[in-house]
């Protein structure tokens, strides 16, 4: 059969391929999606369980919208829920771009702004970052002008970013901001990582207020809270622009138990275990980068729950010690030739055993040590 999905490679397990190898999947250690290795808070898993699956949910997600626009501080009308902000980034697309438009995508990132652009009927242009050893970077002023010059209509900004981790202050969001205005496009900033900049940082540091229009801001509630397999995301825009999207789409895509969740998600209590998760995160981030090194590696300066380090010369190829990790030690991260990083692989910060699984299965590749230990 014909995939009809052009471009779509993600992390997370591919259970054909580990069928096709003989590997279990639930053997399978995952670092290559960048979820929260904590899991859902029990506040959250108890709201689930709770839900009643034999009636239609709220089409229209009242509540779960109530709470998101207290915790954002914007209008319930300005807040759009969807199954995962993957089914946004698509709905987006098909509502502010035309066939013949162009996107203007900023990367190396995550390649659904892409699929769902070219599904629109875009043509996408894409500005990059320079990704090097000592860190990443944007020529903030070389943005502008693109965006002067593409004239595009939507541009695509993850902050956080995926994969290489860095973020973009609030003040360079605003400039960017104020380019796509000029030229009546819409900026898109997908802040799927926000709440897991490791040090700090709430989501809303990181964006400017919604305004009049032009803005469109993207929340997943799948990384920090532990709902992938749930599905749950969120837009905030203004509410005439979300009215637009609300008419793209089928009724009933959020389930009562992704509603009740994501109620339960912006509780204090569930507020308090994903800032614990965070803290241990970032001990465990700076294990990872300190034993990347030890082994030879340059890890990409990143800040939030994921990073990523060129796979070494014995490797030679991202793909090539996926493989080797995935065979001999049952561990699964994501290589990024996809991201156009084919020398990379992006590894997500996991519990602290399973960290240094992976430490010891590097080291007996990386320096012959039988069992990785020392
Ligand atoms: C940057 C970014 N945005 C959006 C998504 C989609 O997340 P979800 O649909 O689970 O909310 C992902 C998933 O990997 C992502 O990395």
């Amino acid at each position: 059969m014909t995939d009809v999905r052009p471009g779509a490679v993600h992390g997370a397990p591919d259970f054909g391929e580990l069928a096709r190898l003989g590997v279990e999947a639930e053997s399978v250690v995952d670092f290559s999606s960048n979820v929260n290795p904590y899991g859902p808070a029990p506040c959250v898993v108890a709201a689930f369980r709770n839900a009643d699956i034999a009636s239609y949910p709220d089409r229209e997600c009242l509540k779960l919208r109530d709470a998101i626009a207290a915790r954002s501080g914007v209008s319930p009308s300005s807040v759009v829920v969807g199954n995962g902000s993957a089914e946004i980034i698509d709905l987006v697309a098909r509502t502010f771009l035309v066939p013949g438009d162009r996107a203007l995508v900023v990367g190396p990132t995550f390649s659904e702004y892409e699929r769902a652009s070219a599904l629109a009927g875009a043509g996408v242009v894409r500005f990059g970052r320079t990704v090097a050893p000592e860190g990443v970077s944007l020529d903030a002023g070389g943005l502008l002008g693109a965006i002067r010059s593409e004239t595009p209509g939507i541009v695509w900004l993850c902050n956080p970013n995926n994969p290489t981790g860095d973020v973009i202050g609030a003040a360079e969001v605003e400039s960017i901001l104020r380019a796509a205005r000029e030229v009546g496009a819409t900026l898109v900033v997908d802040e799927a990582y926000a709440e897991l900049v490791l040090g700090g940082g709430e989501p809303e540091d990181l964006t400017p207020p919604l305004g009049d229009g032009g803005l469109v801001l993207l929340r997943s509630m799948t990384k920090g809270h532990a709902l992938a397999g749930l599905r749950l995301g969120y837009a905030l825009l203004p509410p005439g622009a979300a009215e637009r999207i609300e008419r793209l789409r089928p009724p009933w895509m959020v389930s009562s138990p992704a509603q009740v969740a994501g109620v339960a998600a912006l509780s204090a209590g569930a507020e308090k275990h994903l800032r614990r998760s965070v803290g241990a995160m970032k001990k465990e981030l700076a294990y990872l980068v300190g034993e990347l090194r030890e082994l030879g590696l340059a890890p990409v300066p990143s800040r939030t729950n994921y990073l990523i380090s060129p796979a070494g010369e014995r490797c030679g190829s991202g793909e090539s010690l996926r493989l080797k990790l995935l065979l001999e030690d049952g561990l699964l991260v994501r290589d990024c030739a996809s991201f156009g990083l084919a020398g990379y692989v992006r590894l997500a910060v996991r519990l602290p055993d399973e960290n240094r699984r992976l430490v010891g299965a590097l080291r007996r590749i990386f320096h012959d040590e039988p069992d990785g230990s020392r």
